[in-house]
């Protein structure tokens, strides 16, 4: 495992979209596995920059995102604070500024009518994609990578997962609140990538930043390997996986 240290979060998310960058140039058809959430926004806008600037292209790039909230998707009647799908999220944080075609970007639809069959459905697109040959992860406050909480196996795959009080409340401070949705309308169920789609990508980036996830992403690397802590798992990945973490995030590490 190759652990970075930068000094902060633009250090951090540089560093991250670089190597996304690499594989594209590398594999213009790449398979990208893509997260959510506060941590990558600084990643994609970099990443958007290389495509203003530097042309870097995404024509033939695909994409799959971890997990999506059940019960909405993307709405553009909504006013933008109104939705907060993760469909919405990545479009407006992403995709629209990159030159991805429509089709190849992949976000979980929290409408399916029958949940389980269309997860089912999603690992399949995975597979006919070839694999992914990159995911890039956060961690949650309760250690989760996708909404895979603690307890769920390590051989899960995609599927329904209730979100755990912590998560709900992460949630809300990072995003709901802002666009005055309140904490009991929040959807308390998404569909997620299991750990063991994740771990069948080709390689990992995970990227973690800020004081607030020391503790978890020092249980995670250099505790044991726990159900409880499910980004743990990536101590048992057999290939590249690489973790960026900005200082604060770094500060309680003991092996560095
Ligand atoms: C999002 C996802 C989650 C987040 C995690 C950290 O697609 O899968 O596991 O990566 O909750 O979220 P932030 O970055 O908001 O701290």
């Amino acid at each position: 495992m190759k652990i970075i240290v930068k000094d902060n979060y633009s250090e951090m998310s540089k560093l991250a979209a670089s190597v996304i960058a690499d594989l594209v140039r590398k594999k213009p058809d790449c398979v990208l596995g893509l997260a959510t959430g506060a941590t990558p926004i600084g990643t994609y806008h970099e990443l958007a920059r290389l495509h203003r600037e530097e042309g870097l292209d995404f024509s033939k790039v695909r994409t799959f995102n971890l997990d999506e909230y059940l019960g909405i998707s993307m709405d553009l009647t909504l006013p933008y604070e109104m939705d907060q799908s993760y469909a919405r999220f990545m479009h407006e944080e992403l995709f629209k500024k990159i030159n991805i075609k429509k089709k190849n970007a992949h976000v979980p639809y929290g409408l399916a009518t029958d949940p389980d069959k269309y997860c089912k459905e999603y690992e399949k697109m995975i597979a006919d994609a070839g694999g992914l040959d990159l995911q890039l992860l956060g961690i949650g406050g309760d250690g989760h990578i996708g909404f895979n909480e603690p307890g769920s196996s390590f051989d899960s795959r995609t599927r329904v997962e209730h979100l755990n009080q912590k998560s709900i409340d992460d949630n809300y401070e990072a995003f709901y609140k802002k666009a005055g949705v309140s904490k009991e309308e929040m959807p308390k169920k998404a569909i997620t990538m299991g750990v063991a789609t994740i771990m069948e990508a080709k390689s990992l980036l995970m990227i973690v930043s800020g004081i607030g996830k020391a503790d978890i992403i020092q249980k995670a690397l250099e505790g044991p390997v726990t159900t409880q802590i499910t980004a743990s798992a990536i101590q048992t990945f057999k290939r590249d996986v690489t973790v960026i973490l900005d200082k604060p995030a770094a500060s309680k590490l003991k092996k560095l």
